[in-house]
């Protein structure tokens, strides 16, 4: 690991807020349709955003979770991403909601989507935390975003750098020395 610091970009008041926000209008969106609900978290970075947003959704639900990954930068633009996790539960005929904490291509979402349609859910919705709208390679339709934060390495609140400070109650921003 590079020698680097870590100052606060999103501050845990901030984060609080628009989780609020982002639920409100979730929760509005999802009682338009009478669909059992499912919220897929993508593991690990969406764990802790998913934990606090689907609390202030009152709306029934389940709860699942994936774990993809993407293959090496060669194959980046294919968009094809390997399903480590599958989700347990059947999706056919749901309305799923996917949580994210961070989309820049978007591919791998992409992926996951047409996934998950493919089993038959009802209807894809997906929520991030933030989103680097400029670095979007693939036109994933990314229907709740948190914050747009400049071309810059974050972590906290779930996001890692090497597996560290998923633990940070704010959003930090990465700075090597
Ligand atoms: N931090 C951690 N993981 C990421 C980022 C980031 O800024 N962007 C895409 N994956
Ligand atoms: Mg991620």
């Amino acid at each position: 690991m590079k020698k680097h610091k870590v100052d606060v970009m999103i501050s845990k008041e901030e984060i609080n807020n628009k989780v609020v926000e982002l639920a409100n209008e979730i929760e509005k969106d999802l009682k338009k349709s009478d669909n059992e609900v499912i919220c897929i978290g993508l593991l690990k970075g969406s764990a802790i955003f998913m934990g606090d947003l689907i609390r202030e959704i009152n709306h029934p639900m389940k709860m699942d979770f994936m774990s993809v990954s993407s293959y090496g930068s060669s194959m980046e633009t294919s968009g094809v991403v390997k399903i480590l996790k599958d989700v347990d539960e059947d999706v056919e005929g749901k309305d799923l909601l996917i949580v994210e904490d961070i989309i820049d291509s978007g591919l791998t979402l992409e992926y996951v989507t047409k996934f998950l349609l493919n089993k038959g859910a009802a209807s894809v919705k997906i929520c991030t935390l933030l989103d680097k709208p400029y670095r979007r390679k693939a036109d994933v339709p990314v229907d709740y975003v948190g914050f747009e934060i400049p071309n810059e390495f974050v972590v906290g609140y779930g996001i890692d750098y090497a597996e560290l400070y998923r633990n940070l109650p704010y959003i930090g921003r990465v700075t090597l020395l």
